[in-house]
């Protein structure tokens, strides 16, 4: 870090001296900047850069950004009010130096994009990153330059209504994806007047909340936060993601917010970053409930001493650190470091030149090419889960259909969680795009049977089965509200909820085929449902675009592709299951005797003395990145470049991947590892890499993949980072449980 500093000053000092023209704000030419307005400060104006506020009463606001006692805002998304406040910061504060505004723009801003675990399912950085875009140039047309996006924490608990937030299970796809949306929000340049600067949260390990109960506790050790939580916060600081924000969750006692080890050692030592740190939505002053502070005062110096710069809304920086660094608690140089971080992003955002909103600029909302660019999302992120005797696409024989469930026509659930400014007038239903696309080709008959996905009256269930007889199929709409996932929104139980079970079986009974379309935040628990239904898809929450997607993929327009970008449970007493997990000493073995099969008075070891639950036995519902498509593919002819590799070398991987079914369709080939002896257990299979790969029917081609050795370190016994030679097991395949396999070994040259 000193290093790169010493680096900077001595490149603005040649820049100068060679007379280059310094018109863009270079690295040292920012770096200049912020020195000359940092020895200006006061104390006080330098607390005030580091107070966040989410203003209710903007002429309270206004005089307080006055006073230089605030640097950023976040929740105000009229472009008018945003540059009546901005105006105050830069026109009549002794400084004039301009506010960030701020807003969670998740997965949209007025056009909604399927939920970030909805378009993890895509596999498909570009549609990711597309995504992202357009949010970018929506908000920022409001005014907002600094979204608290992307989430990136591993999550592999259905229970916990934030998975809906997250990219999923998987460390690699969740730094890919990650990645990519750090593109979309950021553009080529952050001062560009359309990038917003992304937040790469929660720093670090609040996935793994104990129980899946949000805001609950961690003890993630060293290794296993290195190795599956760290690596997608390493990618988002190598993407040059220009902001972090602290976790809610105490891992081993110390709340992120105090954690010096992750924000200091970690993030600034080792990663270089120099961009700016936010604590979370009152974090700092929760150190109080967390049992880990005495009071405000005391919360403040722990973040600020850890790394913390910003303040996000408790104002126990503001109220508090004058006396601190008085007191010598917190020495002037964190504060002036803080400072610094803030200073730079204000200036790498362009806020000095430009800081206002311009109100001449087109609307963008809502635009037809973003509008496009969500339905595609949408259609590559359903999965096909289950298709019986080719169920889905509904044939020209099916002239009447039956849509029932409370998810066809709810404009507002669909959107899904975190959507403050997305608008249910915008969004099209399932119901309202069946008929007005497909109007013409199939009747519709239309009974909800439940008014919301929580209702337990069954008294509309009568004409839902009625409405099921007079078709020749029925497609039900489940899921799960917006409210049922998301932020401090965990469950115990993730099956269905209401009476949507019980709608289930009984249009079933009928014997029309069922296909089921769910929509919700989380993997649900859907062993019942998969086995009511002839065909299974699962949309998670698509947002503005879902019912034209979903139109076209249950029609046959569309084949859809999306693959589980987490593992869904048999039963929620399962969790947490997901791919990556260890061997243990007894692995299931793939026949195990379930508690229906066990006789009666068995004797103690009869079934044997392996890793698996008696009712659910030891495999998921569905696999990690598991998927069906309209269309059947075979993988052959895997071959590996050698059989034996040094540590610098690349594995070239070649398979053949056959399109053996009737149509055009994408499979997501995915290639794993798995280490077979390490100095440490190493899971049992690691997803290296991926790919969408379009093929007609009846089209071969080959695929090759090239996988440098040293993509197979991990953190060993001695916690130093590297590639333990031995022999590996490498997978190509369609999801996490099949595949093709071959063997290599990895020798020191
Ligand atoms: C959430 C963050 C969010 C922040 C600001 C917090 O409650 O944990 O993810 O960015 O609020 O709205």
């Amino acid at each position: 870090m000193r290093i790169h500093r010493l680096f900077i000053a001595a490149a603005a000092i040649l820049a100068i001296a060679s007379c280059t023209p310094v018109g863009g704000n270079t690295d040292a030419v920012i770096e200049r900047k912020v020195e000359q307005l940092l020895v200006e400060m006061t104390l006080e104006e330098k607390l005030g850069q580091m107070n966040q506020l989410s203003p209710w009463d903007y002429d309270d606001l206004a005089e307080k950004v006055r006073r230089g006692e605030v640097g950023s805002i976040l929740n105000c998304t009229d472009p008018e009010q945003v540059n009546r406040i901005q105006r105050v910061a830069v026109e009549e504060s002794r400084l004039g130096i301009p506010l960030i505004v701020a807003r969670d723009v998740i997965h949209g801003y007025k056009t909604i994009f399927p939920i970030p675990l909805g378009q993890a399912a895509s596999f498909n950085p570009e549609i990711v990153e597309k995504g992202a875009r357009v949010a970018a140039v929506e908000a920022s047309s409001d005014g907002i330059r600094w979204t608290f996006a992307p989430m990136i924490d591993v999550s592999r608990d259905a229970r916990w209504g934030r998975i809906a937030e997250s990219l999923g299970e998987d460390p690699y796809l969740t730094s890919v994806l990650g990645v990519a949306m750090i593109r979309g929000f950021q553009g080529d340049s952050l001062d560009d007047s359309t990038s917003v600067a992304a937040c790469a949260k929660h720093f670090v390990a609040y996935g793994a909340s104990e129980g899946g109960r949000d805001y609950n506790s961690t003890y993630i050790p060293e290794r296993q936060l290195r190795d599956v939580y760290l690596p997608p916060f390493k990618a988002a600081v190598d993407a040059g993601c220009a902001t972090f924000m602290t976790s809610f969750n105490d891992n081993d006692g110390v709340p992120s917010t105090a954690n010096r080890f992750v924000l200091r050692d970690i993030l600034r030592d080792e990663w270089d970053f120099d961009g700016m740190v936010v604590s979370d939505w009152t974090s700092v002053s929760e150190m109080i409930n967390h049992g880990f502070c005495a009071d405000a005062k005391d919360a403040a110096e722990k973040a600020v001493n850890a790394g913390v710069d910003m303040d996000m809304v408790s104002e126990a920086y503001i109220r508090n650190l004058a006396l601190s660094v008085e007191e010598g608690k917190v020495p002037m140089k964190v504060i002036d470091d803080a400072v610094r971080n803030i200073l730079r992003l204000k200036f790498r955002m362009g806020l000095f030149d430009n800081p206002y909103v311009d109100m001449s600029r087109e609307d963008m909302t809502y635009v037809p090419a973003h509008l496009e660019t969500a339905r595609k999302a949408v259609e590559q992120s359903v999965i096909l889960l289950k298709n019986d005797a080719g169920t889905l696409p509904l044939g020209d024989r099916i002239r009447t259909i039956a849509v029932v469930g409370p998810m066809a026509d709810a404009p507002y659930e669909q959107m899904g969680t975190w959507t403050f400014d997305g608008e249910r007038e915008h969004t099209v239903t399932p119901l309202a795009a069946l008929r007005e696309m497909y109007g013409d080709r199939v009747r519709i008959i239309y009974e909800p049977a439940l008014a919301y996905t929580r209702d337990k009256s069954q008294a509309g269930i009568a004409r839902a089965v009625n409405a099921a007889r007079r078709a020749d199929a029925v497609i039900a709409f489940v899921g799960e509200e917006a409210i049922l996932s998301g932020e401090a929104h965990s469950l115990a139980n993730v099956e269905l909820q209401g009476a949507q079970k019980q709608l289930l079986r009984a249009v079933a009974a009928t014997g029309r085929p069922l296909v089921t379309v769910v929509m919700a935040g989380r993997p649900l628990v859907l062993t019942d449902e998969a086995d009511v239904s002839d065909a299974l898809l699962f949309a998670f929450h698509p947002g503005t675009m879902g019912g034209p997607a979903i139109a076209d993929i249950l029609l046959g327009k569309v084949n859809p592709s999306g693959k589980t970008p987490v593992t869904f449970p048999r039963m929620a007493g399962q969790v947490p299951v997901y791919y990556g997990q260890k061997s243990t000493g007894r692995p299931a073995l793939s026949e195990e005797m379930l508690v229906d099969e066990i006789p009666v008075e068995a004797g103690q070891t009869s079934i044997g003395c392996r890793s698996f639950y008696l009712d659910a036995g030891s495999t998921p519902l569905y696999p990690f990145g598991y998927g069906l498509s309209y269309t059947t593919f075979e993988y052959s002819g895997l071959m590996l470049s050698s059989d034996t590799y040094g540590m610098d070398d690349d594995i070239t991987v070649t398979f053949n991947l056959s399109n053996s079914g009737p149509c055009e369709g994408t499979e997501i080939v995915q290639l794993y590892v798995r280490d077979l002896v390490g100095s440490v257990t190493r899971p049992v299979k690691e997803l290296k890499a991926f790919r969408r790969v379009t093929l007609g029917s009846g089209e071969t081609q080959a695929v090759s993949f090239n996988l440098p050795v040293r993509d197979l370190a991990f953190w060993g016994m001695d916690m130093t980072y590297g590639v333990e030679p031995g022999a590996f097991t490498l997978w190509v395949g369609p999801d996490s449980a099949t595949g093709l396999s071959a063997d290599f070994t990895v020798v020191k040259r």
